[in-house]
């Protein structure tokens, strides 16, 4: 296991090959696509809706930006980007706003979703791996990877990916739980996680499973300063974070040199 990247072989608290944990990955989420959204709302107490505003306002998109949402899921950045270059007074053209996503079953509930907010155009929904992303060097204004990165088996190659495909001076966003949660909040935090989330997949996504391996993956991801290491090492400057609610969400902000 190399040191650098030691969750690559993690499923969750389960010891796996790195080339196998990808398809498991993909099973989780095709197993839980229907019901992915009213699960978030019900974990988080619709907290995740607050944190996904915060980020957005801090992206700021400027109409006519490309921006590229990886492990977009089912699109709920994406769409929010939208609207926020909507309420500038301009809606943004064909495709400049991707969301890649390894999973078919995830891109298509967001399609539908944006189709019944109405947006018909303007969202591109691209099936992709995050290790090896099918955009050209420098194409993206911005990068974002919201509650992905963790489910991601080589997250370094992810993060240069990111780097990448961004612009020089082009903004890195990712957003995600973490292990590095206020301590004392820490021992309620990784009791839900354990127990009370696995409970609702049990019983509304119909997957205890699936919902213990997204528990167990937050304890396994890096802490906000080992991530920034990380995220300078791939090739992207000015890296800052911002915790939120105590550490159980996070922003990385950097900049492409
Ligand atoms: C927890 S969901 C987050 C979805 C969305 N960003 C949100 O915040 O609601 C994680 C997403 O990552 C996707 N994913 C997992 N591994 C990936 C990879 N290697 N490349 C691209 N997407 C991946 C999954 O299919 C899933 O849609």
């Amino acid at each position: 296991m190399p040191k650098s990247n030691p969750e690559s072989e993690w499923f969750g608290f389960r010891r796996v090959k790195a080339e196998e944990k990808t398809g498991l990955v993909r099973d989780v989420f095709s197993s839980v696509a229907s019901r992915y959204d009213l699960m978030n709302d019900l974990m988080s107490a619709g907290l995740h809706r607050l944190w996904k505003d915060a980020l957005v306002k801090r992206m700021d998109p400027k109409p006519g930006m490309a921006c590229l949402d990886v492990a977009g899921g089912t699109g709920d950045i994406a769409i929010r980007l939208y609207r926020r270059m909507l309420a500038q007074g301009k809606a943004p053209k064909k495709s400049k706003i991707t969301v890649c996503d390894i999973n078919p079953q995830m891109l298509e509930q967001g399609r539908a979703k944006a189709l019944d907010n109405g947006i018909v155009r303007g969202i591109e929904w691209v099936e992709g791996n995050a290790e090896k992303l099918p955009f050209k060097d420098k194409s993206m204004d911005m990068y974002s990877i919201v509650f992905g990165l963790r489910n991601v088996t080589h997250i370094d190659k992810a993060l240069r990916e990111a780097a990448r495909v961004l612009k020089p001076g082009g903004k890195f966003f990712c957003m995600e739980f973490t292990s590095g949660v206020a301590p004392a909040l820490k021992p309620l935090y990784d009791a839900y996680c354990l127990n009370v989330m696995p409970f609702l997949g049990e019983h509304i996504a119909n997957d205890r499973n699936a919902y213990r391996y997204l528990a167990e993956s937050i304890q396994k991801f890096p802490a906000q300063a080992g991530l920034a290491k990380r995220i300078e090492k791939a090739g992207l400057g000015d890296v800052s974070w911002t915790d939120l609610t105590g550490g159980i969400a996070v922003i990385h902000e950097a900049r492409k040199r």
